[in-house]
């Protein structure tokens, strides 16, 4: 089934390239002494090939969905102020789902990160997530591409570390009928000292219910990270950022 979502409405700067290549440009802004790099590059210009048998396009996943601007400078300003250490990236083995165009794990990278995984399925992997990836030399030691589809999460987290301290997903919920593969997967991934990160965006209230109490019945606890935490020039109705840790009753899935 395809979906069309209506469109992000932040904007990135952009930078042209001698040849003449026009990219996203994620300026970073807190700390610069701390960084790997100046900004993160992003090639969005991919075809809009639909993906058959999945629920989106390339377009979908190449686009930078305003929750996962919010979610990048959220994390970028504890830099400068730690308001909820949970949220601290620096030094720690970071895993992104979904990660489209790769914006939150790439930030992350930039922001100090000792290992970032981009994970998404294979197609996005292949066009858009490595080729992003290569677009930032700096941060290439610090970042892998591992296609990861929750609908084959069995098979596919064979390939990713095992010892992961933040997973982080942005936008990543729109249709009820992904929501328990992808609470199956954070499940499989998660230890008891992982925070998950999940910066949200309220498509449906009866999806938003599913995905809730999937996350509740899978035994993660849910914080919202608090509005004052978050960065104030992203904000925007029905996007929210909620922090996930094990400790519940876990039930069968
Ligand atoms: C709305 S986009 C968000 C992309 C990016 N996180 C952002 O916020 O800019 C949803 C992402 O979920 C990914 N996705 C959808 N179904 C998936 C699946 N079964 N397994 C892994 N990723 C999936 C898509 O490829 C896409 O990158």
């Amino acid at each position: 089934m395809l979906l069309a979502l209506p469109g992000p409405a932040f904007v990135l700067d952009t930078v042209r390239l001698d040849n003449g290549t026009v990219l996203d440009a994620f300026a970073l802004t807190a700390n610069p002494n701390a960084t790997r790099l100046p900004r993160v590059l992003l090639n969005r210009a991919q075809e809009a090939t639909d993906l058959a048998g999945e629920h989106h396009t390339v377009r979908t996943a190449s686009s930078i969905w305003d929750a996962s601007l919010q979610l990048a400078r959220c994390l970028e300003r504890q830099h400068d102020r730690l308001d909820d250490p949970d949220l601290a990236v620096a030094d720690k083995h970071v895993l992104e789902l979904g990660a489209g165009s790769g914006l939150v794990g790439l930030a992350c990278a930039a922001f100090g990160a000792r290992s970032v995984t981009l994970t998404d399925t294979a197609s996005v992997v292949a066009s858009i997530l490595e080729p992003n990836r290569q677009l930032n030399p700096a941060l290439m030691p610090y970042v892998s591409c591992t296609a990861l589809d929750w609908l084959h999460q069995e098979r596919d987290r064979q390939l990713v570390p095992n010892a992961i301290d933040v997973i982080v997903a942005a936008d990543v919920v729109w249709v009820a009928d992904l929501v328990l593969p992808l609470v199956r997967t954070i499940r499989a991934l998660a230890s008891a000292s992982t925070i998950v990160l999940l910066a949200h965006q309220t498509r449906s209230a009866q999806v938003d219910e599913v995905l809730f109490a999937a996350l509740a019945e899978a035994g993660f606890v849910a914080t919202p990270v608090a509005s004052i935490t978050m960065h104030p020039s992203y904000m925007k109705p029905g996007i929210r950022i909620v922090k996930f840790r094990l400790g519940g009753s876990v039930a069968t899935l």
